[in-house]
């Protein structure tokens, strides 16, 4: 297996991420930069780090680009719960020497379709991604690439799993209001990233990891692609590397 996987004290984990970004950054000032949304970034304050340390003059961000894979369907773009609003809130909204308008599948978009072509030529034009941030689903999703038995190359509109719908969000006031599809990218995507970092954390993760970087290469647990990557690193807390 190439996967480089490190287990770190969970309080260090922002300091690794934020390390190998400013690695990234200082390699390549112009990076195109794949952001995630999820509980983790926030919980580990992965993202408070970066605007600490731009803050303090130690990071830049005025040759980057941001793009996001993925976004929840059916919600306008200003909506508190997409994924646009999470990074603005969490991110871009907060970062000081930002100049490129981040880039995100708008999930608002009456024809999907187009929106897919529209988002595979953005991703195209900025030549793909040079590092990718990723969290790992419970259900082994990564990106909102669910387990399924064929995983499309191209993104795509994903049928979000139940579980992972935002039904317990008070911005809904009914079922029917709860997107229950997201758009995202591809595997293609994913493989063209050029160094990939997913952080996946807490023993509810366990088994999830150990299925995903040591069990089989299968569309039903999308994560499980990659092993084939080149360049993926797998920070992990000793609860989630439990059953490697
Ligand atoms: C959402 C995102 C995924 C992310 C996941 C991780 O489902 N669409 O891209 O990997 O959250 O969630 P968490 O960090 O909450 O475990």
């Amino acid at each position: 297996i190439r996967l480089k996987i490190e287990v770190l004290p969970p309080e260090e984990i922002k300091n690794r991420v934020a390390d190998l970004l400013s690695e990234q950054i200082k390699r390549k000032p112009t990076s195109v930069l794949g952001m995630t949304t999820g509980s983790s970034p926030i919980k580990y304050g992965i993202y408070q780090e970066w605007i600490r340390r731009e803050q303090a003059g130690e990071i830049s961000f005025h040759e980057a680009k941001f793009i996001n894979p993925d976004e929840l369907v059916g919600i306008p773009v200003d909506h508190p719960e997409s994924y646009r609003t999470y990074m603005q809130e969490h991110l871009f909204g907060q970062l000081q020497t930002l100049r490129y308008e981040p880039q995100i599948p708008d999930g608002s978009s009456r024809d999907l379709m187009a929106e897919c072509l529209r988002f595979d030529q953005v991703l195209a034009d900025l030549g793909y991604v040079d590092w990718q941030l990723m969290g790992l689903g419970l259900n082994g999703h990564i990106a909102f690439i669910e387990p399924s038995n064929h995983i499309p190359a191209k993104t795509y509109v994903s049928q979000l799993f139940v579980e992972n719908r935002p039904v317990h969000s008070p911005h809904f006031r009914s079922e029917d209001e709860v997107p229950k599809q997201s758009i995202t990218i591809g595997l293609e995507a994913v493989m063209k990233a050029r160094n990939i970092v997913l952080v996946a954390t807490g023993d509810n993760k366990a088994d999830m990891v150990a299925k995903a970087f040591a069990g089989p290469i299968t569309t039903n647990v999308p994560a499980s692609f990659l092993q084939l990557h080149a360049n993926a690193t797998i920070i992990l807390d000793a609860a989630a590397a439990s059953k490697i």
